[in-house]
């Protein structure tokens, strides 16, 4: 089974440990590393605060502390994790090779984790996963109980923990906000939870003097990790990496596009951000008020809350209603995953955009890419205003190589997927530019027909996908998904497209012969775009 069957499979307890860079797609494949010193029982007990990697004494930039509480008694080791506000009781516990592994309860229910104390004491490596989902590597640094209580005092507090009513379930009325797939930049793949005002308005800059923005990237979203406190009247405040909203707001207006936010139909965010939970009235609010025009809002920890198909769409119905309440026009773009055929109803629910998996940017990329062929939501749900969000583009991320890249993007085209860039504008090289800046390549996605391609012909790894655009004329993708090149031949009747007047190659700018049979050698992981009419 593919690594992200798996997460399908594995459903919604492997999305609760996003932020801990361990999500659907997460999964860093990686041995836990042997060392040949055993770890003494005694020296795990105590409280281990989760820490960034990368500043091991900082704490967390503004979410909710993860800690472990862990006791030694009678030669085992008991305790909790606390995560996102919730404590997962420790179980199994088994001393492995120079450090431990045991299992994490509760809901949902966690995979195994194994820990092993560094030899100063005062950091413990741990790893959350199993060889199957992989194992993401964090670390945490041993704190003292009061140290630990003054920050869990002074961290940010979900208020509803708990299930609230649900509304009974009617169909909001979608708005036409998003008639062609958005197009954008997002945060999370460059700058995670420290994204900041400074760094948001430096790619908004980028995306103009690049032309990126005439491209026809409009929206910037600032994803997880810009979300404060919620004041003694529930209104919820950015934290101090975000000192003017409304500023920021009115400077990415000015430069003649749109602002995305994010939040959680959950008390807590992916990342161990205050969630939207019991709030959604007045946050809605606060994005309008703040001319907010794109709001992500992403499941995340609701699912230890709720359990149902039915109580999931009633959650991000409340938003959906919200968001209409306040009378600005807010494109609600839902990250839930791809669960529970979420295309049938997210226009219900007021979305319009839904993704259709986990995060492209964990784990192999070339994987997160590959998948997507044959996953990427029922292409009879999509639509104006009603988009299968593939998720992020992995175009210019270190990863893949340029032909991947163009397969990618063709992919996403081909599917009228929702062009999000995830990489760091400020760094784009030229040759990335001209894959995400191409004028009639952008076109194929942008067409207001809003058809999401399919594929029409297979052979072993090669593959033609066909979308009808509306000027009459067909875009034809070839992809080769296997690792060696390939010779691919349409023959044009065979795919009812009868004796096309003209064939334009869109990456290479050329017109080619538009013979009865025409055949082409696509690299291996390439994709040759054309245009037919
Ligand atoms: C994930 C989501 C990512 C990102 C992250 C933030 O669940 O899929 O796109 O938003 O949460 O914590």
């Amino acid at each position: 089974m593919a690594l992200c069957d798996m997460f399908e499979a594995f459903g919604i307890a492997a999305i609760a440990l996003a932020g801990l860079t361990l999500s659907p797609a997460a999964a860093i494949a990686q041995p836990v590393p042997a060392s040949a010193n055993p770890v003494a029982l005694a020296e795990v007990s105590g409280n281990w605060l989760v820490v960034p990697r990368r500043t091991p004494d900082s704490i967390a930039i503004g979410g909710i502390p993860r800690s472990f509480r862990l006791t030694v008694e009678g030669g085992s080791v008991t305790g909790t994790f606390r995560f996102n506000g919730w404590d997962y009781p420790i179980a199994n516990w088994v001393a492995r090779g120079d450090g431990f592994a045991f299992d994490l309860t509760g809901k949902p229910p966690f995979v195994q984790m194994r820990a092993r104390p560094r030899a100063d004491g005062r950091f413990m490596d741990v790893w959350i996963g199993d060889e199957m989902l992989g194992i993401a590597p964090f670390l945490a640094r041993r704190v003292s109980d009061s140290e630990l209580a003054a920050i869990e005092r002074d961290a940010p507090r979900p208020d509803t923990m708990s299930k609230l009513p649900l509304p009974a379930p009617h169909d909001v009325g979608v708005r036409n906000l998003a008639p062609v797939p958005p197009m954008g930049w997002n945060s999370w793949n460059v700058f995670r939870e420290a994204v900041d005002d400074r760094s948001v308005r430096a790619m908004a800059d980028v995306m103009v003097s690049s032309g990126l923005r005439d491209a026809g990237y409009r929206y910037v979203t600032i994803d997880d990790g810009w979300q404060g406190q919620r004041d003694a009247a529930g209104i919820l405040h950015p934290n101090s990496k975000f000192p003017d909203m409304r500023g920021l707001v009115d400077y990415i207006h000015a430069r003649g596009m749109k602002i995305g936010i994010y939040s959680s139909p959950g008390p807590v965010t992916c990342s161990g951000y205050i969630g939207s939970h019991g709030h959604e009235a007045q946050d809605a609010k606060t994005f309008a008020a703040w001319g907010i025009d794109l709001l992500k809002y992403d499941w995340c920890s609701a699912s230890n809350i709720y359990d149902t198909k039915v109580e999931m769409q009633a959650r991000y119905q409340v938003m959906g209603a919200a968001l209409q309440a306040t009378g600005r026009p807010i494109v609600y773009s839902l990250c839930q995953y791809g669960l529970y055929d979420v295309g049938s109803w997210g226009n219900a629910v007021g979305g319009h955009m839904w993704r259709t998996g986990g995060d492209s940017i964990e784990g192999d990329l070339w994987h997160a890419v590959d998948y997507r062929f044959d996953h990427n939501g029922n292409a009879a749900h999509a639509g104006p205003s009603a988009w299968n969000d593939a998720d992020m583009m992995l175009v210019g991320i270190d990863g893949l190589t340029p032909e991947e890249y163009r397969t990618h993007y063709t992919l996403w085209m081909m599917a009228a997927s929702p062009i999000i860039l995830g990489n760091d504008l400020r760094t784009m090289t030229p040759a990335v530019k001209a894959i995400v800046a191409n004028p009639a390549v952008i076109a194929v996605g942008q067409d207001r027909l809003g058809i999401q391609g399919q594929r029409v012909a297979q052979i072993g790894t090669t593959e033609v996908w066909s979308k009808q655009l509306a000027d009459g004329a067909t875009a034809l993708a070839l992809f080769n998904r296997g690792t060696a090149l390939a010779a691919i031949t349409v023959n044009w009747r065979a795919i009812g497209l009868r004796a096309p007047k003209r064939v334009r190659d869109l990456w290479r700018g050329v017109d080619v012969a538009p013979a009865a049979d025409y055949t082409v050698e696509v690299p291996r992981h390439g994709a040759v775009l054309l245009r037919v009419s």
